[in-house]
């Protein structure tokens, strides 16, 4: 990989603070000043501000035997007791904790007192079934309040969940269950998905199935009755929650672990294509989570109302569901279904109904919204906004704009969060109240959090240039390892620095004149181009900035003359799909990308699509279109969210 990655988009716009909003802001200027005195004592006073002990740590950080850190090691906590009871036995029982909406407008209100007695009851249910500290657990559950339950109650009984999305395979679910040994699984008859009931325990049944995959370590299942659909069930296996709960007293107290107890196992998808176990721990974890909600988000736990719409499944829903929320005493929303069901305006009905103050929600969804159109949300009332956050991919510059403007009213500020499932919490993010924004970038790294950008040796590059993301010192939430592969966990992530010591995060980005950071995306989707090497995600921006295009996406074909050539694959908006003749469109968009980029950035080919390959998460799967644009067999398909794109795309061309 040659040491720059080039960068010729220019972006100027720039949103300084409101004065209203700086004035009341909770992350001041003293907290980067503090961090940047001492950075292992600002942790420190973080993880004691922020996480009560039931023994003290004295020891911050453990680095003698890297990449292996040890956090706050000789302290003991409970994540569950700090998520729930303290907040109980601060006189706060009755502050809500979760407002749910299931699709069906169904809901369910449950006061942080209703939600420690139903996380204890289902601590009892779990030690009644045998399941002890340090077990593993896989949740594999609709985004219900059953989720969040069993979650807690598996980390206040110091068992590691495991939480595979609700929208995967059996095959997916069955490599998870094996590689971490779980011995129960927490599943549901259905969830409600886009109008109708979408069956899960299926998919548990076919993943423990004898015949098909022999004997697994899954001694339960525990089945949510929410869809109402019908379930075959194995008797001695199965138990229905409702039943099982029943039995459970709502009396357990909270045991403490060590600060380094395993607290959960989340996969993610690898170059190779075995998922890896991401291990997170207990206190260092709790505090980068609490940390960075709370100054991120600007978090006044006593009047806001938050809602992430992540899933659980992702680690999103972990750290900003979950944890950092309930660590800090949040009032919340979780909204169980589709963006646009039953119709296209439905998350801004929720926003309106109730009163929600932040809001955090991904790139995809909002450039889903822009191609719908603006009178949608328009004809809601948004106006209890005031912080809008975004994260899983760069925000093209458009669409950050048309996201303050649009959902926020033309004034509130957008926190751009980069981070990513190894990282546990945002390492790089503007804070509200102090940072002028610039749409499109994710600008600073949190007080306490070391970032840099360097070349190939790991030198870093100057202002202006573009290269490698690293961070460059060990960190509270970081992961502690790969489940089972200490190896795999030594070359992913640190190999390539070896002798610096630094983290390489597998993202290229690109240091601005004032020293702020642009994500480029993955250095694996980078091109190179004539020998200049263009990031895909500048190309997308420009081509999603003429009003012609909803979406795009950009990946490097291999190319006879210039190494690579760019070809774009690109949504149009569908108020513009009939104002031009494809030729002309496909003519106006390469013009455009010269005129906003440079002649060498201007698409070889562009390809007009109906959809684009995307994960489950929403992330542009660039290989797929790869092979495509290089007239390959497209290659494999089962993470995409809808299998059948690929086909369709193939067909058309
Ligand atoms: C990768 C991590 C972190 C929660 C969701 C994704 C990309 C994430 C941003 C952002 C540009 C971003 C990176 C990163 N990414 N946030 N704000 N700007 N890129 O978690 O599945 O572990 O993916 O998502 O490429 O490495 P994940």
């Amino acid at each position: 990989m040659p040491d720059n990655i080039d960068n010729l988009l220019v972006e100027t716009r720039r949103f300084a603070p409101d004065e209203a909003f700086t004035g009341q802001a909770v992350a001041t200027p003293a907290l980067a000043e503090r961090a940047a005195a001492d950075r292992l004592g600002f942790w420190a006073d973080q993880a004691r501000e922020l996480v009560t002990w039931s023994k003290p740590f004295t020891r911050v950080l453990d680095w003698s035997n890297p990449p292996f850190a040890k956090w706050f090691d000789d302290g003991s906590l409970n994540v569950a007791y700090n998520c729930l009871d303290r907040h109980v036995e601060a006189g706060l029982g009755d502050r809500v904790a979760i407002h749910w909406e299931g699709e069906p407008s169904d809901t369910r209100t449950l006061t942080y007192a209703e939600l420690t007695r139903e996380v204890k009851r289902a601590a009892n249910m779990l030690l009644d079934l045998g399941v002890t500290e340090g077990d593993r657990v896989v949740i594999y559950l609709p985004l219900i309040p059953e989720a969040v339950i069993s979650m807690l109650a598996v980390a206040r009984i110091g068992a590691i969940h495991s939480v595979v999305f609700g929208g995967f395979s059996a095959e997916s679910i069955r490599a998870r269950v094996d590689d971490a040994g779980a011995k129960v699984v927490i599943t549901a008859d259905g969830g409600w998905r886009k109008g109708a009931v979408s069956p899960l325990k299926p998919a548990v049944d076919e993943a423990l199935d004898e015949t098909l995959h022999g004997a697994s370590t899954v001694d339960t299942v525990i089945v949510v009755k929410r869809g109402e659909n019908p379930v075959d069930w194995h008797d001695g296996r199965d138990l229905w929650w409702h039943d099982a709960i029943a039995r459970s007293g709502d009396d357990h107290v909270a045991q403490a672990f060590p600060a380094e107890h395993p607290l959960f196992i989340l996969y993610t998808s690898g170059t190779t294509g075995k998922p890896k176990g991401i291990l997170h721990t207990s206190g260092g974890y709790l505090t980068g989570a609490a940390y960075s909600h709370r100054n991120v988000f600007d978090l006044h736990a006593d009047t806001d109302v938050y809602w992430s719409t992540a899933d659980i499944g992702w680690i999103t829903g972990h750290t900003y569901v979950v944890y950092g929320p309930l660590a800090n005493g949040a009032t919340q929303v979780i909204y169980e279904g589709t963006p646009d069901s039953p119709e296209p305006g439905r998350w801004w009905d929720i926003i309106e109904k109730y009163r929600v103050t932040l809001f955090y929600a991904a790139p995809t969804a909002i450039r889903g919204f822009m191609k719908a159109g603006r009178q949608i949300p328009a004809s809601r009332d948004l106006s209890s906004l005031r912080l809008l956050g975004s994260v899983g991919e760069p925000i093209n510059p458009e669409a950050w704009v048309w996201y303050r403007d649009v959902i926020g009213g033309g004034i509130t500020p957008i926190v751009d969060t980069w981070w990513q499932t190894e990282t546990g919490s945002i390492m790089i993010s503007a804070l509200p109240g102090i940072t002028t924004l610039k749409p499109g970038a994710a600008q600073v790294p949190l007080p306490g959090v070391a970032i840099d950008v360097v070349d190939d040796h790991g030198e870093p590059v100057g202002r202006g240039e573009g290269g490698l993301l690293v961070i460059t010192e060990p960190w509270p939430s970081m992961l502690r390892g790969i489940w089972g592969d200490p190896d795999r966990y030594r070359e992913t992530y640190w190999e390539k620095f070896a002798d610096k010591g630094y983290y390489f995060a597998g993202d290229g980005a690109r240091k601005d004149d004032d020293g702020d950071i642009w994500l480029l995306g993955r250095v694996d989707d980078v091109m190179n181009v004539s020998g200049h090497r263009l990031s895909t995600a500048e190309i997308e921006s420009a081509l999603v900035s003429h009003p012609l295009v909803a979406e795009a996406a950009v990946v490097g074909a291999a190319d006879e003359t210039t190494g690579q050539a760019v070809v774009a694959f690109v949504i149009l908006r569908t108020s513009q799909v009939e104002s031009m003749s494809p030729d002309d469109a496909v003519a106006a968009l390469r013009a455009h990308v010269g005129h906003e980029i440079g002649a060498i950035a201007k698409p070889k080919t562009v390809m007009i699509v109906q959809e684009l390959p995307k994960t489950r998460s929403g992330k542009i799967m660039r290989r797929l279109l790869r092979d495509v644009a290089e007239g390959r067999e497209v290659g494999d398909t089962t993470t995409l969210a809808d299998t059948s794109v690929m086909t369709v795309i193939s067909a058309a061309l």
